[in-house]
């Protein structure tokens, strides 16, 4: 039996992971489980699954927690030094859900204790970069990437020399807005951008995927977790989400991993790793599918891609920056507080500014996210 804790297990691939676990009780013992402020469910999936604590990181929702739990001998806390302590608990396999860069905190914590972090976090890693790399390096984690296109990529590089590989190819479906044109996509609502054609996903990677933000962000991850140069880092628009990334080899093979849009076949590939567990999902059927389709990314329409490259160029903290102020854009943006097409706008004028000079650890990182935050929140009041 093996023990897993859940970062993010309120959420859309908190319930995913869950979901695996739930068809193979036999072979997992839940740690912990974790939420924002959402004690309701957390309590009813920590009831479900026995853990043994849960923890929500707004201490204003402890005492509901607590309530939920009362009699159930699962251990209720709740703030963000809670939160770190519950990452670092020691389950053989922490799954790192959390959105945004609140969830880089919790995720370090998981990395120092040294076990198998698996990550969904991607503005985590986007943000804190080499510092969390150095972090995975030193307390011997191994990282394993649950994003669908960064798990396909690793599968594809199993075994493989990274001075091999000619280009990685993310693929990204080009998401709800791909054939808009401008005045469709200034005028797009918050329902509009959040209903994405394939997956199921958190109401902030699917604003980013209609930014095509979702592929600028996951650019910098893949840079960060597979080192084989920013150059060698492509994107295809692929709207069908079959192909879920590629790897080209010098000798002009290409790998690609295929399988349904649905996260529980990249987390059971990250559950299971190095082997394999079978999941209740239907096979992929070829035939009925009949065309993949790929084409390349319109880059006039949807700058994000270039604003992140730009960012991952530059280096030091600009991805920090550039994270930090797409968070606050898409926060505005669902709030109604802004147009769509205000969200890129926003984050290219947040990182014009002098930048802070590179992060070397946790809190400089967190330093960085903040300031950002601030001059993102700023400029909010003149769009
Ligand atoms: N969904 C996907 O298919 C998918 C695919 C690839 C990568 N990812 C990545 O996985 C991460 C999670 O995405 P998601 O779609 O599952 O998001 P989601 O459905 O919005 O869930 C987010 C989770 O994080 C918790 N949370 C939110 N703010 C928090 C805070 N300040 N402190 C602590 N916990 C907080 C939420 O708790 P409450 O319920 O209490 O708010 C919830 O459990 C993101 O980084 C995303 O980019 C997601």
């Amino acid at each position: 039996m093996r023990s897993i804790s859940i970062l993010g297990a309120t959420g859309s691939v908190g319930a995913s992971t869950l979901e695996l676990i739930r068809r193979n009780r036999d072979e997992w013992r839940v740690e912990a489980l974790t939420a924002n402020c959402n004690a309701a469910e957390l309590a009813a999936r920590a009831r479900e699954f026995g853990a043994r604590v849960a923890v929500v990181a707004d201490e204003r929702c402890l005492p509901e927690l607590r309530d939920a739990l009362a009699g159930t001998g699962i251990a209720a806390a709740g703030g963000p030094a809670a939160l770190c302590e519950s990452a670092s608990r020691g389950a053989d396999v922490t799954v790192a859900a959390i959105v945004g860069c609140a969830g880089l905190g919790p995720t370090m914590a998981a990395i120092e204790r040294g076990g198998v972090v698996a990550l969904a976090n991607k503005e985590a890693l986007v943000s804190a970069g080499a510092v969390m790399t150095a972090a995975v390096a030193r307390h011997g984690a191994t990282l394993l990437p649950v994003d669908s296109e960064h798990n396909a990529i690793f599968q594809c590089l199993h075994g493989e020399d990274l001075a091999d590989v000619r280009w990685i190819t993310l693929t990204a479906s080009g998401g709800p807005f791909r054939t808009w044109t401008a005045e469709q996509l200034a005028a797009a609502t918050p329902a509009q951008a959040v209903a994405h054609p394939n997956w199921d996903m958190g109401a902030k990677i699917s604003v980013d995927s209609a930014t095509m933000m979702n592929k600028g962000l996951e650019v910098i991850e893949a840079h960060h977790l597979f080192p084989v140069g920013l150059e060698r880092i492509r994107i295809i628009v692929h709207p069908q989400s079959v192909i879920h990334s590629l790897v080209e080899y010098r000798d002009g093979s290409t790998l690609a991993q295929l399988g349904p849009s649905d996260m529980r076949v990249p987390i059971a590939s990250c559950l299971a790793w190095p082997r394999r567990m079978a999941t209740a999902l239907q096979p992929l059927d070829l035939a009925a599918i009949g065309t993949l389709s790929f084409f390349a990314p319109d880059e006039e329409h949807f700058p994000a891609t270039r604003l992140a490259r730009g960012a991952a160029q530059a280096g030091g903290a600009a991805p920090a920056v550039l994270n930090a102020a797409n968070e606050v854009a898409v926060a505005a943006f669902l709030a109604g507080q802004i147009a769509f097409t205000d969200i890129c706008a926003l984050v290219a004028e947040t990182l014009s500014g002098t930048l802070p000079g590179a992060p070397q650890t946790l809190d400089d990182v967190l330093a960085v996210d903040a300031e950002a935050r601030a001059r993102a929140a700023e400029m909010l009041e003149h769009v």
